[in-house]
């Protein structure tokens, strides 16, 4: 019986850790990493870290009355996804519609899984983790694994 209590002693813990984490990612004041700009504030506005997108976004176009945006890259770009090392890949346009925590009908961001390239079409955020769909089917992350914005790989010395 003792260990069921530890464990939930641990998650209220864990809960408050990245509820404080989130309060100071959307304090305007916070350091914003190179390379990041409007679209990655967009983000934080939406409920979302800044690391879903990549550092090399040339321009965001955004309808706040719809949602809908374009994100252009600066070219076709490929990160790796903490924590399990998924491959993604980013158009060098992604299109979707963003509303309060919820980004839908996505275009332009593809992953590796099962040996086969999937098209994230949505991604929610519940403060403490995201919810990544594909089609049916949903991945769930801690949003702190996105609390940075990946650098395209091969622009950069990677291992
Ligand atoms: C933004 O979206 C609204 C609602 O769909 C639409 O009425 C409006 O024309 C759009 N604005 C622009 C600048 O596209």
């Amino acid at each position: 019986m003792a260990k069921p209590q530890i464990l939930c002693v641990l998650g209220l813990s864990l809960v408050s850790l990245s509820f404080s984490s989130s309060i100071s990612t959307s304090n305007p004041k916070v350091q914003l990493k190179s390379g990041t700009g409007e679209a990655h504030q967009e983000l934080i506005k939406y409920g979302f870290p800044i690391g879903l997108l990549p550092t090399d976004v040339q321009s965001l176009s955004l309808n706040h009355t719809s949602g809908r945006f374009l994100v252009m890259l600066g070219d076709t770009c490929r990160v790796t996804l903490p924590p399990d090392n998924y491959l993604a890949t980013y158009s060098k346009k992604i299109t979707g519609k963003i509303v309060d925590s919820r980004i839908a009908e996505i275009d332009g961001i593809r992953v590796r899984a099962f040996f086969k390239w999937w098209g994230i079409t949505g991604i929610r955020s519940n403060g403490q983790d995201l919810v990544f769909e594909v089609g049916v089917l949903s991945a769930k992350y801690p949003s702190k694994n996105f609390d940075e914005a990946p650098d395209c790989e091969g622009r950069r010395a990677s291992s």
